[in-house]
């Protein structure tokens, strides 16, 4: 997982498919410029744009000029991007067109010779996945899927969403695999590549502070919360479809609960790490009929005012029914079934139009037996937190207890911040630079194995099975609130509430509540 010089990595051709999508102007082309200016991508490359759309090759890289500049990753002269720019080229084709690829590989045999690239494709399906089976399916037959005799290697890339329900996932993936086999397929769950998220593991395991604590005897509930302040952003369509269920618990938020349960992986290679993923996934209880109702709530945003401004209602936005029974709001009590973690429950929550933007995992460590300081007298005592901040700050916080200096015996909590991107000039890498430069040095750790995919898929079409059976009407919470009051009343049962992100309670902005 290190940030490799480009100068390390095989000479290789990215070529992009749906070049001209939205993913590849917001997230790609700024990555590509990044990794540039930093000479973090190999000496010898090039990448190919594909697109359907009639355009010139000098149209396009003035378009990911654009696209690098607005999101501040280069500047309006930058030798370095501009010479990746040189190497940028558009094809205009048509992914269901078989004769199309022919013409496709010769091209690429061509740009070989010009850039010494020799053979080694990245292919990225920055598509709709209905298309991610006919591209496959083509390079397939043209030869251009397979690694070869000469060691060049090919690898596939492909976005969420990975199917609907496990069904239509599997047939995505039998079209990827019977082309690139599971080795060479890169799932992208751009979660992965946020940098706290790898500072996890690290802090699970490298400190001899947590880890003994790690499990039930020390830990009383865990919090995963990812909230969101924008609504669907114009994708009504495919929201629709989708709703916050498959949208970010069947990939993001599984993903974040594995990387906090798991056990210690026995090396840091990619299947050892999701070898691991995939036990606490097979460990989750299973949501069934008689409990449901106690473990999972939904919800959708109404209208509402969100950072100060008003918003309209899920219902109001634009290509979405008028009686739309979608989820914008999810919140989940999980347990997994496994010796770590009897008894401890795991609350997820993650939803739109909330009141900040903030994604963290809280540990909340048990109290201490009453004896000396957990009496009456000493009521101000906060428990030990943990809270892994993913964004927008990343970093570490620690609660504390400690005596409020010069009282004779007031215990306070007291708090520990380490944030590292506060501080100028430490500016974590975005994920699809990490992501990027992993496929390009072969690195999966980052990427979802098949078999994550499948028991996630298994846990959420359980979930939207029974939902779908209840047929009860979707709770509606209002925009800039914290989603409906069913969520509350989850962890109510258990004498527990849900922990205001750090940023409202250390008033790094003013609390959205
Ligand atoms: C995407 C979802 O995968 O993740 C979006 O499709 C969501 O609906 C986004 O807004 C959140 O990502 P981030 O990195 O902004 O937290």
């Amino acid at each position: 997982m290190a940030i490799t010089k480009g100068y390390e990595l095989e000479p290789c051709i990215l070529v992009i498919f749906g070049a001209t999508g939205d993913l590849t102007r917001r997230k790609l082309y700024p990555a590509l410029a990044s990794l540039a200016s930093e000479e973090r991508l190999p000496q010898s490359f090039a990448v190919v744009a594909v697109g359907r759309r009639d355009k010139t090759s000098e149209v396009v890289r003035e378009e990911a000029k654009s696209a690098a500049m607005a999101q501040g990753m280069t500047r309006e002269s930058d030798s370095l991007v501009d010479a990746l720019l040189g190497r940028l080229h558009y094809l205009q084709m048509d992914f269901d067109d078989a004769g199309a690829y022919p013409r496709l590989s010769s091209f690429l045999t061509e740009l070989d010779d010009m850039y010494g690239t020799r053979g080694n494709r990245i292919f990225f399906l920055a598509v709709a996945p209905q298309y991610f089976g006919t591209i496959a399916g083509h390079l397939h037959r043209q030869g251009m899927a397979e690694n070869n005799i000469m060691r060049t290697w090919q690898r596939v890339v492909v976005e969420k969403p990975f199917g609907r329900d496990l069904a239509s996932a599997r047939e995505l993936n039998q079209g990827l695999t019977e082309a690139f086999g599971e080795k060479r397929v890169y799932r992208i769950d751009h979660y992965l590549g946020k940098e706290m998220l790898q500072n996890l593991m690290v802090i699970r395991f490298a400190n001899t502070l947590f880890e003994p604590l790690w499990n039930s005897r020390y830990i009383q509930q865990v919090q995963i919360s990812v909230s969101e302040t924008v609504g669907v952003e114009g994708r009504g369509t495919y929201y629709e479809a989708a709703g916050a269920l498959r949208d970010m618990v069947q990939n993001h938020m599984l993903q974040l609960l594995t990387l906090t349960a798991m056990e210690p992986p026995v090396a840091l290679d990619a299947d050892s790490i999701r070898d691991e993923k995939v036990k606490v996934l097979r460990s989750l209880r299973r949501i069934d009929q008689r409990n449901f109702t106690n473990r999972v709530v939904r919800g959708q945003y109404g209208p509402g005012i969100v950072d100060g401004r008003p918003v309209v209602g899920y219902r109001d936005e634009m290509r979405v029914n008028l009686n739309s029974n979608t989820e914008t709001f999810v919140a989940l009590k999980l347990h997994i079934d496994n010796f770590r973690w009897s008894g401890v429950p795991f609350y997820l929550r993650t939803g739109k139009r909330l009141p900040v933007r903030s994604a963290e995992i809280t540990i909340r460590f048990r109290e201490q037996p009453g004896v000396l300081y957990f009496g009456q007298k000493h009521h101000a005592l906060g428990p030990n937190l943990l809270v892994i901040r993913i964004q927008p700050e990343e970093g570490v916080f620690l609660q504390l207890n400690a005596k409020q200096p010069g009282t004779q015996d007031t215990i306070v909590p007291v708090k520990m911040d380490y944030c590292q991107n506060c501080r100028a000039g430490l500016n974590s890498p975005e994920a699809y630079e990490r992501l990027l430069a992993d496929v390009m040095r072969g690195d999966s750790t980052l990427f979802t194995r098949w078999d994550e995919v499948e028991y996630a898929w298994n846990f959420v079409d359980e979930i939207a099975l029974l939902w779908k059976e209840a047929d009860t009407p979707v709770e509606s919470y209002p925009a800039g609130s914290w989603g409906p009051v069913a969520a509350d009343r989850l962890l109510a049962q258990e004498g527990h509430r849900w922990l205001l992100p750090l940023r409202c309670l250390l008033s790094e902005r003013p609390q959205g509540v």
